[in-house]
């Protein structure tokens, strides 16, 4: 599989990475954890994005594949779902007891990226966070500090020397930040990863999404329906429940600053089927043109704009 450079951390990722917040927020179960998670790794996926947050995630990824460490890129976040461990929010105590606690839950030493877990600008620009990133990685305990998030934080933290790796929604119904955040990350030649990379199936009805998609996908849903385009419309001729994930995926891989997107998934065959259409040619440059000039559209036509980076 295609890797990528991510910015000036010298890591070779996998366009196609693992998002593992579903696993941790839907009940997905242990053996089918381990064997989707298997199966991207023995596919040659080699980067596997979770979080504190992610409830089970960060264990049971730990359960999964600890045994295979030497063949993934370790991302996961802090200064989100830590209430229970010591320090104020955002504190440099908090967020060090945070990565102990992750290094624990994935059976691991050291995490190849940490990243503050879309904290707001004022907390990025006190320092304290990313100074206990640093000091993390002084320790080694993480290799290299980042951010998650998107918009003006984003921005900011884009061009910070500290910060090697951003994290940001870009998809074909979430278009900010390529607009914003990527030029500055190409600027500083820091790693870009695409999160929410195929808009969380944005073409299905909220209420057949599973759990706390049905709510988190609703604004795509809503700004994809006002984009109003087909498959048919981008020279797709099959189904669009099949096309969608391809044609959504290979957007959002179309844009040279993105270094991998990490796809989330429940399901090892949406998960083969994420790694065969990245492996078929790239979107024409006319269909990601065509794709951006709906959003923009739609967008200057909706009374609820801006269409600004979802969280
Ligand atoms: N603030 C943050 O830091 C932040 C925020 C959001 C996301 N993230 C990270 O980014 C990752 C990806 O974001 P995401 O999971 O929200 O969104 P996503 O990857 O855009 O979409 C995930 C959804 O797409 C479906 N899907 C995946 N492949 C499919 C296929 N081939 N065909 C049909 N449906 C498919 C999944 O359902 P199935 O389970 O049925 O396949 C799931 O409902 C997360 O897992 C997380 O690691 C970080």
């Amino acid at each position: 599989m295609r890797t990528n450079e991510l910015g000036r951390t010298g890591l070779s990722v996998t366009r196609l990475g693992y998002g593992a917040a579903p696993i941790g927020f839907l009940d997905t179960g242990p053996n089918q954890i381990e064997r989707l998670i298997n199966a991207l790794l023995d596919r040659g996926v080699n980067l596997i994005d979770t979080a504190a947050a992610y409830k089970g995630s960060e264990a049971a990824i730990g359960e999964a594949v600890a045994a295979r460490r030497s063949e993934y890129t370790l991302i996961s976040k802090c200064g989100m779902g830590d209430d229970d461990l010591p320090g104020d929010a955002w504190s440099p105590e908090r967020l060090s007891a945070t990565i102990d606690r992750s290094l624990q839950r994935l059976k691991t030493d050291y995490l190849d990226v940490c990243l503050l877990h879309s904290c707001d600008l004022e907390t990025l620009q006190k320092g304290d966070a990313i100074g206990a990133l640093v000091a993390a990685r002084e320790a080694g305990k993480i290799r290299f500090a980042g951010y998650s998030g998107d918009n003006s934080p984003a921005v900011w933290a884009a061009a910070r020397p500290d910060i090697t790796v951003i994290e940001t929604s870009v998809n074909l119904c979430d278009q900010a930040n390529l607009k914003t955040v990527l030029p500055v990350c190409k600027a500083h030649n820091t790693g870009v990863i695409a999160k929410r990379p195929i808009a969380n199936a944005a073409w299905k009805s909220p209420a057949s999404q599973p759990g706390f998609y049905k709510q988190y996908a609703s604004e795509y849903h809503r700004r994809f329906g006002l984009m109003g385009l087909t498959p048919t419309d981008l020279g797709y001729s099959g189904h669009p429940e099949v096309e969608w994930p391809e044609i959504a995926l290979k957007f959002t891989l179309a844009h040279a600053g993105v270094h991998s997107a990490i796809c989330g998934t429940t399901s090892t065959a949406n998960a083969e089927a994420n790694v065969a259409a990245i492996e078929k040619n790239p979107l024409r440059e006319e269909v990601v043109q065509r794709v951006m000039e709906a959003f923009d559209t739609a967008e200057a036509a909706d009374d609820q704009g801006p269409w600004i980076g979802r969280t």
